[in-house]
């Protein structure tokens, strides 16, 4: 059919032509946002899921949402390696800006221009060059003690306060969470408390692989006081449908009822996966309404398209060892893998793999959904890895 007129939108953060299943999270950001403005308390959202189900633009949907309630927002996305503050700082410096071009009395935005101005004099030692030219006089002692738990919360407090001074809210939205080192994730939790306990009008969405496993003790504890987690996950089976059927229809044509069932059980329902086939159905099938033989007919198409464009480019940036490890993974079937289980089917110590492991976490390749526990980020990883390295060799 023509390909113009395709609907289907395969590729990282684009946005579907039809958002289905995620009404829940989305209703539970509108109401976190609209309490947030009444001053009542209510805990901020951390997304969670795997590769490709949708996390990037829920938050960019979350974000619209943040704006439609009267919040402005700060979108970043995390990267490995990249510090948190050096990621937030220029972001506040701009919302600062826009606060003081708002009508209102008080001296809580130059105050809060005075505590960003001290935040980076003290992480420039750190991080280099981070000029970002602030004419503006420090604010010595508020939020420059060169320790982020301490710095970053009473940094969220100022800016927090220029705001409400202001009569303005304001939404932190945070894309790849889990590239965050531990220390710096436990400042984020440090400051949202604050937050919460003066009831001040600045929310946290983030969203990311699964983390909370991977954070110790007392920030644990903390963040599951403060966070919900609703997962990103795949979508049921009428939700999957829903997503290839209506953006079809509002084309003028149809699946048949085969076909999307069809779809559903090579998907599993994730929305990566479901772009990827209503795109190549759509142009493969010569008349509507599309048809189950199309769909085994692109079968091997977009399993190489997959390959190519989702699975491959990860497999791409990793070394032997790392491949090996995965094989082995993938040798024990579709996860989670006890870590032990892994070393027992690479003959090897459990302790001589911590280092592979722990760049594997890094680069955000598998995550540990419980202690002593291993599984892909990326769903199906396991056939992937079957097929492009056929034989297991230890
Ligand atoms: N609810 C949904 N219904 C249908 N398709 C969706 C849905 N959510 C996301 N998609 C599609 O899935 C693909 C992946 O979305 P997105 O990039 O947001 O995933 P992600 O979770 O951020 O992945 P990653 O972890 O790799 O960053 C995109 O092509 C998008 O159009
Ligand atoms: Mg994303």
């Amino acid at each position: 059919m023509d390909k113009i007129r395709n609907p289907f939108s395969p590729g990282a953060g684009s946005p579907p032509p039809e958002l289905a299943g995620r009404e829940s999270i989305l209703e539970q950001a509108r109401v976190l946002f609209g309490r947030v403005l009444a001053k009542r308390p209510e805990k901020s959202m951390l997304l969670t899921g795997l590769r490709g189900v949708g996390k990037t633009v829920l938050l960019n949907e979350i974000e619209r949402t943040a704006q439609a309630a009267g919040f402005r927002t700060i979108l970043v996305e995390a990267h490995e390696g990249k510090p948190l503050s050096v990621l937030l700082v220029p972001h506040l410096r701009r919302l600062l800006f826009e606060l003081d071009r708002l009508k209102g009395a008080g001296d809580k935005v130059r105050q809060g221009l005075g505590v960003l101005r001290s935040f980076i004099g003290s992480i420039k030692v750190k991080v280099g060059d981070l000029d970002i030219g602030l004419d503006i006089e420090p604010e010595p002692g508020s939020a420059d003690s060169g320790d982020l738990e301490v710095d970053l919360p009473n940094l969220f407090v100022a800016v927090a306060e220029a705001a409400q001074e202001r009569h303005a809210a304001v939404a932190i939205l945070i894309d790849e969470i889990q590239y965050f080192s531990s220390y710096e994730l436990s400042a984020l939790i440090m400051a949202m408390h604050k937050m919460q306990q003066r009831q001040l009008p600045l929310v946290l969405v983030g969203a990311g692989l699964p983390i909370l496993p991977g954070l110790a003790g007392e920030s644990q504890s903390y963040a599951e006081r403060l966070f919900s987690f609703p997962t990103v996950g795949a979508l049921p089976q009428a939700d999957a449908e829903k997503a290839l059927r209506d953006p079809v229809r509002a084309e003028g044509a149809e699946f048949d009822p085969a076909a999307l069932q069809a779809i559903f059980k090579l998907t599993q329902g994730y929305p990566y996966f479901l772009q990827e086939w209503g795109y190549q159905a759509w142009n493969h099938a010569a008349t509507s309404p599309i048809g189950a033989a199309v769909i085994s007919e692109t079968s091997e198409l977009v399993s190489q398209r997959l390959d190519e464009n989702f699975f491959r480019v990860r497999f791409d940036r990793l070394t032997p060892r790392e491949k090996t490890y995965l094989r082995a993974m993938a040798e024990l079937g579709a996860g989670p893998y006890r870590t032990n289980d892994v070393a027992v089917k690479l003959s090897v110590k459990i302790n001589s793999l911590a280092p592979v492991r722990d760049k594997l976490i890094k680069k955000g390749m598998v995550y540990s959904p419980a202690h002593g526990e291993m599984a892909f980020t990326v769903p199906l990883f396991d056939t992937f890895m079957r097929r492009v390295m056929p034989k297991f060799e230890p």
